[in-house]
């Protein structure tokens, strides 16, 4: 079945990921080899000018962003390529959390996939604003009877079946506004797929998951912000800030152009202040054909520290606001290219008291590490996701790929083949 649907869906064989953010879109090309594993096979990445904070605002350079990336991708693998399964995220992007209860039908008052299917359907009528639509209803667990914390409740014994479920909404027009950038480019969008929740997929552990963590997805206009517990999502946000902020105020502080901004950020800059030698001189270069200055490198620092400072601050409230801050046990996963920011992680620690790390997606086979970068996250996730769906392996975050076992509910790999049964 796993290989006809992939002919079916996907022409090639291929499965391309495709991640439109507010400064890069990236596309991703990902192939099975004869043995049945999955490889990265090319990629291509192109600036992205078109969005502001995950919403379309210029069709024209949206389209022309998604075309530049995939035909570097395509150059690189030498494949053609006819679809991608779309990842989406941003500031429009909401979530809430529902319950729903059944009694159990099936013969004997065995649980059957058709009450696991009703209870679904009961816990997603929830109402939603009619501008918003259902991106993803996320099984957590089930309740059969009184007895809680049941993943899969599948052929269990019982009269009464809740789930718990996750439900992620996103804006209709700032969807179909990306579908159409990306038809009109020429390729057909399979499915949407929530940006976080492929990342997740990428540099998440299942420890990680179970215990209880946080991944943000710092990018060059929105944090987006995911807390797993017991191996589930369960809340969903973003914030409308990023690492473009700094770059903006690198540029109007230090009056310099914004590529030397964004070069002076990437090269100089970290937001931990107190580990950088308060005599270390950088040069800033000059503007209008002025001679470049030298400034302590310190200055530089406190320029970009206070707005990292807020960003982590703004998502710190939300998650203590919705409850979640004292989830995050096993600490704090960064990903977006915004994470390589020098002294982010301990800027993080001091704000969260948790610990945190930049979640590097591992090595998956066929090209070599160049894609192993925070910001390819989200890209490599949807391969990853959408490869857990039609093909037999999956690969792991340190290996080259393993065989897996098809399991009702057990993964979020199959909790996306739930998804795309119910809404694709
Ligand atoms: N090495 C680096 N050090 C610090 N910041 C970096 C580095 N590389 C990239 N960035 C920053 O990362 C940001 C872009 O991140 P990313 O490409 O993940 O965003 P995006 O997906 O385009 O946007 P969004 O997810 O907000 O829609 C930019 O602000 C850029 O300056
Ligand atoms: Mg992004």
């Amino acid at each position: 079945m796993c290989t006809e649907r992939r002919r079916h869906n996907l022409a090639d064989n291929l499965i391309v990921g495709l991640d439109i953010g507010t400064t890069s879109t990236r596309a991703v090309v990902g192939d099975f080899n004869e043995d049945d594993q999955l490889e990265i096979i090319g990629y291509g990445v192109a600036p992205s000018t078109g969005l502001r904070r995950g919403v379309v605002l210029n069709i024209e350079a949206t389209l022309s962003s998604v075309t530049s990336a995939i035909e570097s991708a395509e150059l690189m693998s030498g494949r053609e390529i006819h679809s991608c399964v779309l990842g989406i995220s941003g500031a429009n992007v909401d979530s809430l959390n529902s319950k729903g209860v059944v009694a159990v039908a099936g013969k004997g008052r065995e649980i059957t996939s058709e009450d696991i299917a009703r209870v679904h359907e009961a816990a997603q009528a929830v109402s939603i604003p009619m501008d918003r639509e259902i991106l993803h209803v996320i099984p957590q667990a089930y309740i059969v009877d009184s007895q809680r914390g049941i993943k899969d409740p599948m052929h269990m014994m019982g009269v009464r079946l809740e789930s718990e479920v996750h439900i992620i909404t996103s804006s209709v027009t700032t969807t179909q506004n990306l579908l159409k950038c990306v038809n009109r480019a020429g390729y057909r969008p399979e499915r949407q797929i929530l940006g976080s929740l492929a990342a997740a997929r990428t540099v998440l552990s299942d420890e990680e998951k179970d215990l209880g963590c946080l991944l943000m997805d710092i990018g060059g206009g929105t944090t987006d912000l995911m807390v797993f517990r017991e191996g589930a999502p369960w809340y969903t946000a973003a914030i409308p800030a990023g690492g473009m902020q700094v770059t903006n105020d690198i540029s109007i502080m230090l009056s310099v152009l914004m590529d030397n901004a964004e070069r002076l950020k990437r090269e100089a800059a970290s937001c931990w202040t107190a580990s950088i030698d308060p005599d270390e001189l950088i040069a800033v270069p000059g503007i209008g054909g002025r001679e470049p200055t030298e400034i302590p490198r310190r200055k530089l620092c406190s320029i970009v520290q206070p707005r990292m400072e807020e960003i982590l601050l703004m998502s710190k409230e939300k998650l203590e606001k919705a409850g979640f801050l004292k989830e995050i046990k096993a600490g704090i996963i960064l990903t977006g290219a915004a994470a390589q920011m020098a002294g982010l992680v301990e800027l993080v620690e001091s704000i969260f008291e948790v610990s945190a790390h930049v979640g590097i997606p591992g090595a998956i086979g066929g090209l070599g590490d160049e894609y192993r970068n925070p910001g390819f996250a989200t890209a490599i996730g949807l391969v990853l996701l959408e490869a857990d769906e039609i093909g037999p392996v999956e690969p792991t975050r340190n290996s080259g790929g393993a065989r897996k076992e098809k399991k009702h509910g057990s993964s979020l790999g199959n909790l996306v083949s739930w998804l795309k049964d119910k809404f694709v």
